[in-house]
């Protein structure tokens, strides 16, 4: 972004009228001496290289001024010109009372330059300045915790890259979660009242598997970091927290370019490197690195290479370094290779066109940051140093033309190049330090075609990659040459290291569908996204049948209430007429079995469903109400006014409600490879399931029912919603004589840990009415 873009701001300055006077813009340094030609203005520093002058003021009637910074302390002619908020070199205009953004040249930085000024360079006068103070401080990214939580989710270390931008490096969650979302709000830990945070196309659809990927999410409307206190994955549709970091309170860091009224869209450069094949290069120079995005239509198992030629003004393919780059259209995988072209062979052993790896370790130099297949293009982004890192590149230029190369062709068995099918022919230069140019087609409308690509992936790829460099180049994300994605040889199984799998088309149909607040997957399980969307009522002759817990079973009154999963689509959704998110409770070994309870009797439940509060995820309160969707602690008082709870929460005059139901966590673990809905009964599936308990006491709680209480109430869990289902309070419990029970039985799962104490009596839970 603006650190290490001067061509970033080549949009108009928006002029920021009707914006409220606290608006953050950055640190700020001063207001600018009032000497001549009415010259005024408050001034900030957004980053390292980027000043922004809020209410700047000129009367437009100096002969020759121009925004000037110098190295040394005095403004005088010394100093160097400064492009003004067009990105144009010429003298300045008339400003009345307009907000102004300026970008120090490639090398200068805020701790370089000493002053800023408006210079009259035909009279040598200086209409106004401001000091730069000596170890300025300036806003920049700023590196804070890393995610860690359920659902294998990881990251490294999260960048706050400007005050509406983080970047989380090297991401991973397992995409098994029905209704996960990032997740922000006020205060130090995520509740039901934060809200969304886009993901990273903008949209607000449960999140799917990450593998790894960079992913660089902008905070939505007006929202700042300076608002939120945390931020994290979490489940809305449960309520479930599954990770979370906290933002610190006091952070130097820059405004984001909305904040500044700048687009980010005209940083960037495209030219056609060959109409036929729609093959195209975008890039935007970071820094010391440059971001390229290749785009092209290719078959199956073609590559499209493209890179400096090994002549800085002729283009010949001898000596040249390009980046070879594809999208594997099964695994939407995507590759790209740095390769030196040694001469014209293929490669073999280390001669002839070769990845550089094959010339010697650590050679490449490339970072793959995103590949997507988008309407049938391929879509390949990189960021490369400009200078040569070694021996088999070349750099690339700031300070004039240089001859490119390209070719496309087919790889072979090995990955590697084939002889290409088409490549430039004649000489090519390109400026890539240029100020930013789009020479490439921007259709009107929504015309499908190359163009619509690429008019969808610039505005989709571009803060992306800015925000990339920017970090990159701040240091807050690892240095190139060691945050190179890993390569598993040969491994090229769907999704792993998969780099992205965006796909504009279907996001945009979801984008639509996200509107409401309903989850949008059918199932617990991460396979049948993209199916039909909101929670499909399951037709109930498709669901297991689980045998009721019957109203003289078990005879002490005894009920073990431990956590498990919810069994695929037969199983608690068909069950439920509603999606469960992979867990729920089972009470004496059976899955969210409806429970027949008599008044007047008194029971008692062994709650084993985790008591540690600070893992959301694993902290399950038992209690019993009559509100059948659960997670009390996260009601509003609104919401609490019309539930009644009969055991489980302790409730005092002052302080919150508490949940009393808490104990170790036994979890149910299915064992073996089938898949739950592989199972034609539960008695089948519940075979498999191996209780696993964490060391501790169980949690207790006794109830005895009344003839005040209603016949109908539920089983759940405090902290999240849908877990658990029905109990019937009868009057009376007619036990039927022994003759009407069928000697089939429910087996015990045969591998109980016998060890783990107290555990399910296997004598009073499995006699049930089985299944057929
Ligand atoms: C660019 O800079 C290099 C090294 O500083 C120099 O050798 C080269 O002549 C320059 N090229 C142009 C076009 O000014
Ligand atoms: C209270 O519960 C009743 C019965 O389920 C329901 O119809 C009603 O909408 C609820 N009211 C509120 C304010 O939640
Ligand atoms: C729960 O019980 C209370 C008290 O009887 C009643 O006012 C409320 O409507 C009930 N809520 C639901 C959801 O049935």
């Amino acid at each position: 972004m603006a650190t290490t873009e001067p061509i970033i701001f080549v949009a108009l300055a928006v002029c920021l009228f009707g914006r409220v006077d606290s608006q953050y813009l950055g640190k700020f340094l001063g207001k600018l001496s009032e000497l001549h030609h009415g010259v005024a203005g408050e001034v900030y520093a957004v980053d390292g290289r980027t000043l922004h002058i809020k209410d700047f003021t000129y009367d437009g009637q100096g002969p020759a001024a121009y925004f000037y910074a110098s190295t040394y302390k005095t403004a005088d002619s010394r100093g160097f010109r400064l492009r003004d908020e067009n990105n144009n070199g010429d003298v300045i205009r008339r400003y009345r009372k307009e907000s102004v953004t300026l970008t120090l040249p490639e090398g200068k930085t805020l701790n370089n330059i000493k002053i800023f000024y408006v210079w009259c360079e035909e009279f040598d006068v200086n209409f106004g300045d401001i000091k730069i103070p000596r170890n300025f401080d300036f806003p920049r990214p700023q590196k804070i915790d890393a995610l860690k939580g359920v659902h294998s989710i990881s990251s490294d270390n999260i960048v706050i890259v400007d005050a509406q931008t983080l970047l989380i490096p090297n991401l991973h969650y397992d995409g098994e979660a029905p209704d996960a979302k990032f997740w922000s709000g006020r205060g130090p830990k995520p509740s039901p009242q934060g809200i969304r945070i886009p993901d990273e196309n903008g949209k607000e659809v449960p999140l799917r598997k990450y593998d790894g990927k960079t992913v660089v999410l902008t905070l939505p409307g007006d929202l700042t970091v300076f608002d939120i206190g945390h931020f994290g994955i979490w489940c809305e549709e449960f309520t479930v927290d599954f990770g979370h970091i906290q933002i610190p309170q006091t952070l130097n860091i820059p405004p984001s370019l909305k904040m500044l009224g700048v687009s980010p869209q005209s940083k960037l450069n495209c030219e056609v490197l060959n109409d036929e094949l729609a093959f195209e290069v975008r890039w935007a120079i970071a820094g010391e690195s440059i971001v390229l995005q290749v785009v092209a239509k290719l078959d199956d198992r073609e590559y499209m290479s493209f890179g400096v030629s090994g002549d800085q003004f002729k283009s010949v393919m001898v000596g040249g370094d390009v980046v070879v780059a594809w999208v594997d259209k099964t695994t939407l995988k995507g590759y790209a290779e740095d390769y030196y072209l040694q001469d014209k062979s293929q490669c073999s052993g280390p001669t002839g066109s070769c990845p550089d790896s094959k010339f010697a370790d650590d050679a490449n130099n490339i970072r793959l940051l995103n590949a997507a297949m988008v309407n049938g293009y391929s879509i390949v982004t990189y960021q490369r140093p400009l200078k040569a890192s070694d021996q088999y590149d070349q750099p690339i230029v700031t300070n004039g033309s240089q001859a490119i190369i390209w070719a496309i062709g087919p790889l072979n068995q090995r990955d590697e190049v084939s002889f290409h099918s088409s490549y430039l022919k004649k000489d090519s230069l390109i400026d890539f330090a240029r100020p930013a140019k789009w020479n490439c087609p921007l259709p009107e409308g929504d015309v499908p075609g190359p163009h619509t690509v690429a008019t969808q992936s610039k505005q989709e790829h571009v803060t992306e990659e800015v925000v990339l460099s920017r970090a990159t180049e701040e240091q807050t994300v690892e240095p190139l040459s060691t945050a190179a994605p890993r390569r598993e040889g040969g491994n090229r199984r769907r999704g792993g290291n998969r780099v992205s799998t965006r796909q504009p088309v279907d996001a945009e149909a979801e984008g639509q569908a996200s509107m409401k607040r309903e989850p949008t997957r059918t199932s617990s399980r991460g396979s049948n996204r993209g199916g039909q969307r909101g929670p499909t009522p399951v037709k109930s002759k498709d669901a297991w049948y689980i045998p009721p817990i019957e109203c003289y079973e078990p005879e002490d009154g005894v009920f073990y209430a431990q956590m498990g999963p919810t069994g695929g689509k037969r199983g608690y959704p068909a069950i439920t007429g509603h999606v469960g998110w992979g867990i729920s409770w089972y009470i004496n070994g059976l899955l969210i079995p409806e429970i027949n309870v008599v008044r007047g009797k008194t029971y008692t439940f062994i709650v084993e469903g985790g008591n540690d509060p600070e893992v959301s995820a694993k902290y399950h309160p038992f209690y019993i109400s009559n509100d059948s969707i659960g997670g009390y602690g996260y009601k509003t008082p609104e919401e609490r006014m019309n539930i009644t709870v009969h055991a489980g929460v302790r409730f005092s005059k002052y302080g919150p409600a508490e949940p009393i139901g808490t104990g170790r966590l036994c979890h149910w673990t299915q064992t073996g490879d089938k898949d739950a809905d592989d199972f034609e009964s539960f008695g089948a599936y519940q075979r498999t399931l191996q209780l696993k308990c964490d060391s501790g006491e169980p949690g207790i709680i006794q109830w005895k029912p009344d003839k005040y209480t209603p016949d109908t109430l539920y089983y759940q869990c405090f902290t999240h919603r849908h877990l658990g289902w029905k109990i019937n309070v009868h009057d009376t419990c007619e036990q039927p004589s022994a003759s009407m029970i069928e000697p089939t039985f429910i087996e015990a799962p045969s591998n109980l840990e016998s060890e783990s104490k107290p555990s399910i009596r296997q004598d009073t839970m499995f006699q049930k009415t089985s299944v057929h």
